[in-house]
């Protein structure tokens, strides 16, 4: 690995610990007016920057919404092309060249792919085509492993799509925290961080984020229970704790302002 792709990923994956608090906000890109992110999404972006280790987001997010003298590391969304109410999920394309990720000044991109869907074909050659693309650039690419509404979320199936993205050449997966998780890190050769999912009382969305640490996650990219809790600062502050400081969720609840 080069130079410039282990300093963009140390950019992100915080040498000090091995982990990484990401702020997801890229919902949009097939969810439209996501809530929390629906009104004023430069506000609510603005005050949990602070505490996030990088900024996982579209092309158009970034542009609109997020003030360019910033120093936080972005993680590019670059797949795209799909909507909730479209034919199927699954089918989704690369939406930004490397060319204009570079041209942003981006840490990394990261795209989907669904391992089991319709178009998986279509989204693993978005992955490899992508990861040829950075490697040129020294751009580091995290791979999401998206889930149908049908697809199964245990360590079997998680397991499967984490390794199948690993060994396209993808540098970090984000996939989701399951019983038997530790099997999903171990069969996974590169760094694997959890997105948080829907919306779950704040108590369990913290559980949720320490016991993926704890069976070896580096980190979260966590989006819709920090972003639409009722305290959203507090709730990343109080991620963070788990992440960096080994703080355990009960101990990080109590920190809330709910
Ligand atoms: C959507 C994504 C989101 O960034 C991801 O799901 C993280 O957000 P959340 O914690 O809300 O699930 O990649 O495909």
């Amino acid at each position: 690995m080069d130079w410039g792709m282990k300093n963009r990923i140390s950019q992100i994956i915080k040498p000090k610990t091995g982990k990484t608090v990401m702020l997801a906000v890229d919902h949009g890109y097939f969810l439209g007016p996501t809530t929390g992110l629906d009104e004023e999404p430069r506000k609510i972006i603005a005050e949990l920057l602070p505490y996030a280790d990088s900024l996982m987001l579209t092309r158009g997010m970034l542009r609109t919404s997020v003030d360019s003298k910033i120093s936080i590391p972005i993680v590019l969304r670059v797949s795209g092309g799909n909507s909730i109410i479209g034919d199927d999920l699954s089918n989704e394309t690369i939406t930004v060249s490397v060319k204009d990720a570079v041209r942003l000044n981006v840490s990394a991109v990261a795209l989907s792919i669904y391992v089991g869907g319709k178009y998986e074909h279509q989204t693993l050659k978005n992955l490899a085509t992508m990861i040829n693309e950075c490697e040129e650039y020294g751009i580091p690419v995290l791979a999401v492993t998206a889930v149908g509404k049908e697809m199964a979320r245990d360590a079997k199936y998680l397991s499967l799509a984490c390794r199948i993205a690993a060994e396209l050449g993808a540098h970090m997966v984000k996939t989701y925290y399951c019983e038997d998780f530790e099997k999903v890190i171990k069969s996974c050769p590169v760094p694997v961080v959890i997105a948080g999912g829907k919306k779950i009382p704040e108590k369990d969305a913290l559980e949720l984020a320490y016991n993926a640490v704890r069976d070896g996650a580096a980190g979260v990219d966590m989006g819709r229970n920090i972003f639409q809790s009722q305290d959203p600062v507090g709730m990343i502050k109080a991620v963070r704790s788990i992440v960096h400081e080994n703080v355990n969720a009960k101990k990080a609840y109590e920190t809330l302002k709910i």
